[in-house]
């Protein structure tokens, strides 16, 4: 650990057994307070036959049901609260896909619990105290913004909000401000850097050291091409609305080896996304968490649809969770091949002609489902580098996920660029019979 143990708190000095005893205890009074104050965890627990004294050790936690974003719609706005309005300091709330958005709350002590976790965060990430830190995450009713800014200010940095957009002055700021840490959306994060480029500024000559990337999934391909491009070091950020914001897990930077879980406060479990089993440390499946410790709304078992796996702890004592590449929700499936973006992503970012910018399309063809990536040109790719890219990608694709492909080399700079979340898939298969 080259992290000076002084700097850890109190939390992440805990040996193993400790806390294993610590997330009993806390798992035991979240389950109490769930039960007492929220009438759907009531009726939930009531129809699976468990109580909360049920719960004896971390893995009878199996016994209790499940919670999905469907509960959270079901009982929008206020239905899943466990406090009184009065005690509820702040909403946010996640826009979703479909539907109605999903509302979550925080009292002061949940408040103050985020900033200690994004705080611990940002640390093992290698901020220190009187950090400058340029927070590009979108400031709202998104959780990004604020959960950084907050987090920020809790180790004793100095916080540059310029939330997200106006990629122009980002970069004034930057050269202007010169903070030593950025947080941002990795998607973002390569606008800056084309914004850079154009500005004829070299994107290695600034004063960041280290940027701290989430909300979205990134390949270690993409790690690779923002450290190369702007002479930092990237590190992974995970978290969710539901369960508190960004702060939930995070990579240390000196091992940059998956993303410690904060499981203190936050347990995880890993599920057959199918069965719902519980699936031993190692598995791959669907990640689930329980809060250990929030008070406005204390979420149990709830099903994230992030799919990735549960290892022992190297840089810190909690276990890590590897990188999420993929979400259920976002997975393809093309002709019973199942594709996740972030597998055309390795390939795009690896093929030479071609920037890091792509896009995927659904369309249909005749019952078929058909994908077309579009990646756009270098400045530089001649037409020959161009026709050669795409039959590399479409080689590629072809041989490391086993579905054909149609690639379209687009021109420099004509993709749609990110503000903050990337929309990789552009689903042109709907039609009037199927509704919107
Ligand atoms: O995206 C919170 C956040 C903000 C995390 C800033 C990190 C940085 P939601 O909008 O509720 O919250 O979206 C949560 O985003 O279930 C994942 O699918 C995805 N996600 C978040 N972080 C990562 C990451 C914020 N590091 C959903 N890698 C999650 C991959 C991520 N996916």
């Amino acid at each position: 650990m080259t992290d000076a143990t002084e700097l850890l708190d109190s939390g992440e000095r805990l040996d193993r057994e400790a806390l294993r005893a610590l997330q009993l205890e806390r798992l035991r009074a979240s389950l109490r307070h769930a039960y007492a104050h929220v009438p759907f965890y009531r009726e939930s627990f009531d129809k699976a036959g468990v109580r909360p004294d049920d719960c004896r050790s971390l893995d009878d936690l199996a016994r209790f049901p499940f919670t999905v974003k469907a509960d959270l719609r079901a009982n929008y706005p206020y239905g899943m609260f466990a406090v009184p309005q009065e005690r509820i300091r702040r909403l946010h709330a996640s826009s979703g896909t479909t539907g109605r958005p999903t509302v979550v709350g925080y009292t002061d002590g949940d408040l103050s619990l985020w900033s200690d976790m994004v705080a611990r965060s940002l640390r093992a990430a290698g901020a220190r105290p009187g950090d400058k830190v340029h927070v590009a995450y979108g400031y709202g009713l998104f959780t990004g913004g604020l959960g950084a800014h907050y987090g920020a200010e809790r180790l004793g940095c100095t916080v540059i909000p310029a939330s997200g957009g106006m990629t122009a002055r980002q970069v004034q700021l930057i050269r202007d401000l010169e903070p030593r840490i950025i947080m941002v959306t990795p998607s973002y994060m390569l606008t800056i850097l084309d914004e850079f480029e154009r500005q004829g500024v070299d994107p290695r000559s600034t004063s960041l050291r280290v940027g701290v990337f989430g909300a979205e999934p990134w390949t270690e391909r993409m790690r690779r091409e923002i450290e190369e491009r702007f002479a930092i070091d990237a590190v992974d950020i995970y978290g969710l609305s539901e369960v508190i914001g960004p702060g939930v897990a995070q990579e240390c930077v000196e091992t940059k080896d998956g993303l410690h879980v904060w499981e203190d406060h936050f347990y995880p479990e890993i599920v057959d996304p199918i069965t719902g089993e519980v699936l031993p440390d190692g598995e791959e499946g669907e990640l689930v968490f329980t809060s250990l410790t929030k008070e406005a709304m204390p979420i149990v078992r709830y099903r994230t649809r992030d799919l990735t796996r549960l290892l022992p702890g190297t840089a810190r004592v909690f276990r890590r969770m590897e990188k999420v590449t993929g979400r259920s929700d976002d997975m393809l499936i093309l002709r019973g091949v199942n594709l996740f973006p972030t597998q055309i992503e390795e390939i795009v970012l690896r093929t030479p002609g071609v920037a890091p910018h792509f896009q995927l399309r659904l369309t249909r063809e005749g019952r078929m489902d058909a994908l077309t990536v579009r990646a756009e040109a270098r400045q530089d790719a001649g037409p020959e580098v161009r026709e050669a890219a795409a039959r590399s990608i479409a080689a590629a694709v072809k041989d490391g996920v086993g579905v054909t492909v149609s690639v379209e080399i687009v021109e420099p700079e004509s993709l749609e660029r990110s503000v903050g979340k990337i929309r990789r898939i552009v689903d042109l298969r709907r039609t009037d019979a199927q509704g919107a």
